[in-house]
């Protein structure tokens, strides 16, 4: 019964992906930058079994719901195809933080599964390959495979499609307080989202625009220039979400607490205060601050009435296998 662990982590977008331009292998419509959450972590264990007639996906202690399985076989024909194994497999994942807490689990939980269930099945690809198998099950899962500060090359085909490491995660511990506002879970999710973005008139434009911001994002951190990466990565995230609510039907993914959250932190740090808030496909409020402020960043989050939840992320390690501590699931 060939089985392997891997721990992957999520992360935040920098620069954020948005829109496909093939939807079969997920290729995005243009690059996107990243740090790798440490502290936050998918725990995924594939086992092939002899004699299962179908994959069994447990995810967080129960059966997962029909779509989420469904995705999950879909990504592992991948792996199963390249490998030339017809074995079905049980899989076994946790994560450490909770669903309602608007961090994407898509991104760590497709990193984990790929790499546990490719070296389960006596793969031995190397971390680019990894990232271009992971990209099809979630593109975002394409960066989780790669520790510290990760670019995604938007790439011309599928080859070229991959991530990669820019910096390990020591070139910069900055600290990223993701603030939970909503708890409702998301009418959309990004899989449906994507393929929203080019009705938005507004997605030209800020695909146009999308590698200079990379541009100027990877100075910012090159440099450590905070107040740079802050302005660069407001834009990013507030350019991604002009266009979900442009895009037909309209995407609102920011809830009250989300707005009145981003125009404080736009007031802290306006008073000297390192911070500055990102959001993804939800209501949750990334709010990313460097060492020096991170308590007072901390203290003011937890003094708003809006935040419901606090969760830290550090720059944190690529995805990796591990010993399974988990008992043989039953047969
Ligand atoms: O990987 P997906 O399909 O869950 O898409 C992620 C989309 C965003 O989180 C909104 C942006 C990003 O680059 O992670």
């Amino acid at each position: 019964m060939p089985s392997a662990t891997a721990i992957a982590h999520p992360n935040i977008a920098l620069i954020k992906y948005w829109g496909v331009r093939d939807r079969a292998i997920n290729l995005p419509a243009s690059g996107s930058l990243s740090m790798t959450l440490g502290g936050l972590e998918t725990r995924t264990t594939v086992r092939f079994q002899d004699g299962l007639s179908g994959d069994i996906f447990e995810l967080g202690g129960r059966l997962a719901d029909k779509s989420s399985a469904a995705r999950t076989s879909t990504h592992l024909d991948r792996i199963r195809a390249l490998a030339e194994s017809q074995s079905f497999a049980h899989i076994v994942s946790d994560n450490n933080f909770p669903a309602s807490a608007g961090i994407a689990s898509s991104a760590s939980g497709f990193a984990a599964l790929t790499l546990a269930a490719a070296s389960a099945l006596g793969l031995d690809l190397p971390p680019k390959e990894l990232s271009v198998l992971a990209r099809k099950g979630s593109g975002s899962a394409a960066r989780s495979i790669f520790g510290g500060f990760v670019i995604w090359h938007n790439g011309a085909d599928d080859e070229s499609s991959f991530s990669e490491q820019l910096w390990p995660p020591e070139h910069w511990p900055l600290v990223d307080w993701i603030a939970v506002v909503d708890r409702s879970p998301k009418v959309t999710g990004s899989l449906d989202g994507h393929r929203l973005a080019e009705t938005s008139p507004l997605q030209a434009a800020r695909i146009a625009s999308a590698a200079d911001r990379l541009a100027e994002c990877r100075h910012a951190l090159a440099e450590r220039d905070f107040q740079r990466l802050a302005e660069v990565v407001e834009l990013d995230s507030n350019m991604m979400h002009a266009v979900m609510m442009t895009s037909t039907p309209p995407l609102l993914y920011w809830a009250p607490g989300s707005i009145s959250l981003m125009k404080k932190i736009a007031a802290w740090r306006n008073s000297g205060i390192d911070v500055c808030a990102t959001l993804d496909a939800g209501s949750t409020v990334h709010c990313l601050t460097t060492t020096e402020h991170e308590t007072q960043v901390e203290a003011l989050l937890r003094g708003s009435d809006e935040v419901r939840e606090l969760y830290r992320g550090i720059p944190g390690p690529a995805a990796r296998l591990v010993a399974s501590a988990d008992p043989a699931p039953a047969e």
